[in-house]
């Protein structure tokens, strides 16, 4: 494996391939698994600010789904996701912060603390991505997951400020 520098189909950086095609398959069902936490956490998002930020990003997740089909067409792969142990794990989490906190003055800073370890995941894994699509000059895919990756910076952006101006402060 160490060894394989073989360029099979005169890709730069073919031995990434693999990794970047199992990459994609968890990112693909992570974003899928995560339109049903968004849902919940709009729900029970106390603050208009942060209830709408929930929707918005849930109504983004749905394009990242339609971004990532683009990406597998890119390379000529059929979309296929796989279930992301680690959104499975978050989405765990959330749900026990929603139970543990609903009727409490801080319900909204832990949802903002529950979907900000979401965002942060999933700007590791597309910063990967990109990376790995430039590196093998899959410039299509890369511009892809790029506009991806920075909707998810700014999300995790403005869910501090709505932290820092609302949610984390006492009324
Ligand atoms: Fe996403
Ligand atoms: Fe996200």
């Amino acid at each position: 494996m160490a060894n394989n520098t073989k360029n099979h189909s005169g890709m730069p950086n073919e031995h990434l391939h693999e990794l970047f095609v199992d990459e994609l398959r968890d990112i693909l069902g992570a974003e899928k698994q995560l339109l049903k936490g968004l849902k919940k956490m709009a729900t029970k998002a106390e603050g208009e600010n942060l209830k709408a930020a929930f929707e918005e990003h849930r109504m983004q997740t749905e394009e990242h789904v339609e971004r990532l089909k683009k990406v597998f067409a890119s390379i000529n792969l059929s979309p296929r996701g796989k279930t992301c142990k680690a959104m499975e794990g978050l989405l765990n989490e959330a749900e026990e912060i929603i139970e543990n906190f609903e009727d409490a003055a801080v319900l909204d800073a832990a949802l903002i603390s529950a979907a900000q370890k979401v965002e942060h995941y999933e700007i590791a894994s597309y910063g990967c991505l990109v990376t790995y699509a430039n590196l093998m000059e899959h410039r299509e895919a890369a511009e892809l997951l790029n506009q991806t990756l920075e909707e998810e910076k700014n999300t995790d952006t403005k869910l501090t400020e709505i932290a820092m101006e609302e949610a984390n402060m006492a009324v």
